[in-house]
């Protein structure tokens, strides 16, 4: 079956195929940036030396994970001498042909899907208007050999995005009132698990009607998301579907449900989705940050001591497998844990 990315060029489309119509009025959002309260986090201020400006920054962080469970960073120190390459990088594997790109598939049982290209969802009747791939790339490191200097980019993204988690995770951990390495330890970030993943939405004839991925909370601790300057991204606040702009250069941060449970419910994994558009190719490149693999998670132990705990403890792997294979998929299995 052809990608979406092929669906779209192709010269006979002249309307929405019906296996991807079925969102038809679903997208209403409300446009969001740091004028309407989004969170901006000052990675700066977060490093500095001077105390005052790491408190406040500290203090700004659980807001947001409080309030919106999302926050744009700026002064992030990821360069788009950087990034910029590695989106081109993302682009050409989008273009390799599919066998091509089918041929790094690989099947370890212990990181189970490795990278693919595909149309939609396997286990869904209804299909997404996206093509993407993911690998593994800590603890242990995969990369396609295509296209060249793909494996420095991406091994250098992620070495370079593993420091801002522990960093913000040291914040946070902070703004819970647990020392600054409470969570690096108890998650075991020297062996955390990271997943790069690119998307690629096409422009799409009926976007109203398509969506690119439908409403869901991540796994891990915190997500990264860089976009290519098109926008698509929509978060849940307070019932509400909000569609986030970009500050130019920063970099999208999202929870996830790990930190639900360490944080015992204070910082809520928030749903999110992606919409699509009808002139402009997206291109996401995502990075879920999570505990080790062999990590049990639980609620910290010190936030017991003034309330119950709300979710059992579960093994983190444990927790993705039940996750993807939970329909409808996602946050419901946090309720189970409770
Ligand atoms: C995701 O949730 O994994 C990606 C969303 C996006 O591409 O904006
Ligand atoms: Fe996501």
């Amino acid at each position: 079956m052809a990608s979406v990315k092929t669906l779209a060029q192709s010269q006979d489309l002249k309307s929405l195929p019906s296996d991807y119509t079925h969102f038809k009025n679903q997208h209403k959002s409300v446009e969001a940036s740091p004028e309407v309260g989004i969170p901006v986090i000052d990675f700066a201020l977060l490093t500095s030396s001077n105390l005052d400006h790491r408190a406040k920054a500290i203090h700004d962080l659980g807001k947001a994970c409080e309030e919106w469970g999302f926050f744009m960073v700026v002064n992030h120190e990821i360069p788009e001498t950087l990034t910029n390459p590695l989106f081109d990088a993302c682009d050409e594997f989008f273009d390799l042909p599919e066998e091509e790109k089918q041929r790094f598939q690989t099947k370890n049982p212990r990181f189970p899907f490795m990278v693919r290209s595909t149309i939609g969802a396997e286990h869904e009747k209804v299909l997404f208007w996206r093509d993407y791939f993911r690998f593994f790339v800590h603890p242990e490191f995969y990369c396609p050999d295509k296209p060249q200097q793909f494996n420095d980019l991406v091994s250098e993204y992620a070495e370079k995005t593993r420091v801002l988690a522990r960093k913000l995770l040291q914040g946070i951990s902070q703004s819970l009132g647990l020392e600054e390495d409470y969570i690096e330890k108890a998650m075991d970030l020297d062996k955390t698990t990271q997943i790069f993943a690119a998307n690629y939405y096409p422009p799409c004839p009926d976007p109203e009607s398509a969506i690119g991925i439908p409403p869901h909370t991540d796994h891990g601790l915190l997500t990264f998301l860089l976009q290519n300057g098109v926008g698509g991204l929509e978060i849940q606040h307070e019932g509400k579907w909000f569609h986030l702009n970009a500050i130019p250069g920063s970099i999208f941060v999202n929870t996830g449900d790990q930190l639900e449970i360490v944080s015992n419910g204070k910082y809520k994994s928030v749903w999110h989705r992606a919409v699509v558009n009808n002139s402009k190719k997206r291109i996401s490149l995502v990075i879920p940050n999570g505990p080790s693999p062999d990590t049990i998670v639980a609620p910290a132990e010190p936030l017991l001591k003034d309330a119950p705990a709300k979710y059992s403890p579960m093994g983190y792997l444990e927790y993705v497998e039940v996750q993807r294979t939970t329909r409808p998929p996602q946050k419901p299995i946090l309720d189970r844990l409770k």
